[in-house]
């Protein structure tokens, strides 16, 4: 066996290379299409000359079913060849299959008669092959054809031994062929004029044929006849076939066609084979479906069945667990899904599970493509609109960092004790300002309570969201912040703290809770107001300017004087607010902020545009004024309280008529009437509203005068004491 392997390699070395690449690789494609879905028995040998032998085919009687074993012969130059075993002659297999038709391919012996000169008979052979004798084979009618090649003959086919009938045999079938010119058959031309075909019935189960013993004398150019059964399309006539040259008698002795036979189960022979219905329950070991998902099928070539499995399965429906599942879903050529679904293998079939949003057999989607369109681009647009906010707030946070930045944030918050809010802070704080407590030259004023303890007032800039709100330079600002912290005085409005994340800072100052000094004087006309209260509250408020006047390395004016920047707690000690407002704000900004009390403004700012220490000494007269007469500055109609005053004090050398009468008559006080001191007072308001600057007294020398007429009212009230005293004596 080694050895003819050796002379097939090297008949093949001998080929052109192309041609045993093509065959190599055909040989390849041949195995890899079915090697894996047809088993032979466990431990049986699968393979013979690249033939597969699927049971119930087998090698050997423990391999095969009754009548279905195959002979692995050594054929020399062939190498192993599968044959079907016969007593006399091998017949060779071609291949065999189980599914989805139960087919073998062999090739069979062609019968022949030849005849001499004279038209004998000269030898003859029938083409009778005993390889059925099992009968479980039927030549089949679908698959092939009967062709007779003669020049003056006919052939036939018989079978299926009746008895008791007209013909010993069920069929017999051949044709008629006749020739009487050498020259009449044609290549291609199998109609009659030496060479007939015709087809076959089915129940056919050997090719033994019955040829013609009509003449052939003088037809020495056609010395033999043949008959046989072949593929369909296998065998095409050629006239050198039949006629002979003189050089070349068509002697075909050993001539073989290839063929198609059914085969079925038949286990009770020919005749008497079961068919499905009458077949072996399947426990049985007789019956042949052994596989589970396999049926039964009846032979329609001849009785018996044979098996197949069912549908969704392929394999070998003759052997235990031959039968597999067909993964449908790795041939979509043939298992076809619809678009926009998936291909799903279920055991015995597949489902196309739709996409989502599809449904129905065809899996068209359930929403319009529309819908879904315009719902992505709302998801699309909410999106959008999310991040959007999301950098329109990481903007406002910025904008909070750069202005905590601009506002000196971090130095500030070096500076111990002044407390730092952020905007939410100042939100809770305030109750998001709903309570406003007033307007001053920066902003508005809201009441705030930090910790539910202590109460504030918080100051907001009018310009603060508007356009064009400046600010002076952070620097300043955060020096301006941390002097008004660092120098505190008993008659300053104390600051808390700061917001910075704002362009203009929120300034947050301790609580004043008995309104201001404008609001005492003429919204409460009815309240007594001693002369001793009116000078405490002049010397308080005069020492803090005094005060904050005393820092000589730096101009620190007020700039808005007035009796509402005079806050009173409830023991009425005076508490000047909004210093330092005229450095928070822009100069021009803060000229419009003032403006609406141009009555209190120093006449020279009027010119330079210029605060100086003087324009609050100018200012603080104004307020001297309204203490002694407890009139606005414009009152009446359209009088002017400085004008009025001056000129008065001018003319009489005081103004006495315009004091508050209140003072005057008051009888409650010991000191019914102290004139001198109304007088000093009035000529000390006199002097500070001087047009000059230079004739004005400074802020200290304003305290001074004030303390002095202090000092005159008690004395008047101990002399009164006395005099009441010396009354009694008297
Ligand atoms: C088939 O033959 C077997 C024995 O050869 C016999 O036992 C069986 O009954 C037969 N079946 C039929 C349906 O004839
Ligand atoms: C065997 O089954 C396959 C698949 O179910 C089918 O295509 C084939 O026609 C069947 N064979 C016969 C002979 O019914
Ligand atoms: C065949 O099917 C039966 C019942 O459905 C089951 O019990 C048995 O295990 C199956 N055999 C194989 C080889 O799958």
């Amino acid at each position: 066996m080694h050895q003819t392997r050796n002379k097939k390699s090297s008949d093949h070395s001998a080929k052109p290379p192309m041609s045993s690449l093509l065959l190599f690789v055909l040989l390849l494609a041949a195995k890899a299409g079915t090697a894996d879905s047809v088993p032979a028995r466990p431990g049986c040998q699968a393979l013979c000359g690249g033939v597969e032998i699927p049971y119930p085919f087998g090698i050997g009687t423990i391999c095969s079913r009754k009548g279905f074993e195959i002979d692995c012969i050594n054929n020399g130059s062939a190498g192993e060849i599968p044959v079907l075993p016969t007593p006399d002659q091998n017949i060779r297999v071609l291949h065999l299959s189980v599914s989805p038709f139960p087919e073998a391919r062999v090739v069979l012996p062609v019968a022949w008669q030849c005849f001499n000169s004279t038209g004998d008979v000269t030898g003859s052979y029938a083409g009778d092959v005993d390889f059925n004798r099992e009968g479980v084979y039927r030549i089949s009618n679908t698959q092939n054809e009967l062709f007779v090649l003669g020049c003056n003959t006919y052939a036939y086919n018989n079978g299926v031994r009746v008895y008791d009938s007209r013909f010993s045999y069920k069929y017999y079938t051949g044709c008629i062929t006749v020739t009487n010119d050498k020259t009449d058959p044609r290549d291609d031309a199998c109609a009659g004029l030496g060479c007939c075909r015709v087809d076959i019935p089915p129940g056919i189960t050997d090719t033994s044929m019955t040829i013609s013993g009509w003449s052939h004398a003088n037809q020495e150019f056609c010395p033999c006849d043949y008959a046989f059964i072949v593929e369909k399309g296998n065998y095409t006539f050629k006239a050198s076939d039949l006629i002979s040259n003189n050089q070349t008698m068509p002697l075909h002795v050993d001539w073989t066609m290839p063929l198609r036979l059914d085969w079925a189960i038949r286990d009770n022979g020919s005749t008497t084979a079961v068919s499905c219905a009458q077949a072996p329950n399947k426990t049985d070991h007789e019956y042949a479906c052994l596989s589970n998902h396999s049926e039964c099928i009846n032979s329609t070539n001849g009785p018996g069945y044979f098996c197949n499995c069912t549908q969704g399965y392929e394999g070998n429906p003759y052997v235990v667990g031959g039968c597999t599942n067909i993964n449908e879903c790795q041939y979509p050529q043939r298992y076809p899904c619809p678009s926009g679904s998936k291909c799903i293998d279920t055991n015995g079939g597949y489902k196309c599970k739709c996409n989502l949003f599809r449904r129905g057999e065809e899996c068209r989607p359930i929403i319009p493509m529309t819908v879904v369109a315009l719902l992505g681009t709302f998801v699309a647009i909410f999106f959008l609109v999310l991040l959007l906010w999301f950098i329109y707030m990481d903007g406002k946070r910025r904008v909070k960092r750069a202005c905590f930045d601009k506002n000196g944030g971090e130095v500030l918050k070096e500076a111990a004790g002044i407390a730092i809010f952020t905007q939410e802070q100042l939100n809770k704080i305030t109750n998001n300002y709903d309570t406003p407590i007033g307007k001053g030259a920066f902003g508005s004023v809201f009441l705030g309570e930090i910790n539910e303890k202590e109460r504030v007032a918080v100051k907001r800039s009018h310009f603060e969201n508007k356009k064009g709100g400046q600010l002076q330079q952070g620097g300043e600002f955060v020096n301006e912040i941390t002097f008004q912290f660092q120098n505190r005085h008993p008659n300053l409005v104390r600051l808390v703290g700061c917001c910075l994340e704002t362009n203009i800072p929120v300034l947050v100052y301790e609580y004043i809770s008995n309104g201001n000094l404008y609001n005492l004087l003429h919204g409460q006309r009815d309240k007594v107001l001693l002369l001793r209260t009116r000078l405490n509250i002049a010397i308080g408020s005069s020492e803090a300017l005094a005060y904050m006047h005393s820092h000589a390395d730096r101009d620190r004016i007020h700039g808005d004087v007035k009796t509402a920047n005079i806050l009173l707690n409830d023991n009425l000690m005076p508490k000047v607010s909004d210093f330092g407002s005229s450095r928070l704000l822009s100069t021009a900004k803060y000229a419009t902020a003032v403006a609406a009390d141009m009555s209190y403004i120093d006449p020279m700012y009027m010119m330079t545009h210029r605060f100086v220490p003087k324009s609050d000494v100018y200012s603080f007269g104004i307020v001297l004024l309204e203490l002694i007469t407890r009139k606005t500055v414009r009152y009446g109609k359209d009088r002017s309280l400085p004008v009025d005053f001056v000129k008065s004090s001018k003319e009489k050398g005081n103004a006495r008529e315009l004091y508050d009468g209140n003072i005057l008559s008051h009888d409650g006080d010991q000191c019914h009437y102290c004139g001198e001191c109304l007088d000093k007072i009035g000529a000390l308001a006199v002097q500070c509203l001087m047009y000059d600057v230079d004739d004005r007294p400074t802020m200290a020398e304003v305290v001074d005068e004030l303390k002095q007429a202090a000092n005159l009212v008690d004395n008047c009230k101990q002399r009164a004491i006395v005099s009441q005293h010396t009354v009694a004596h008297v």
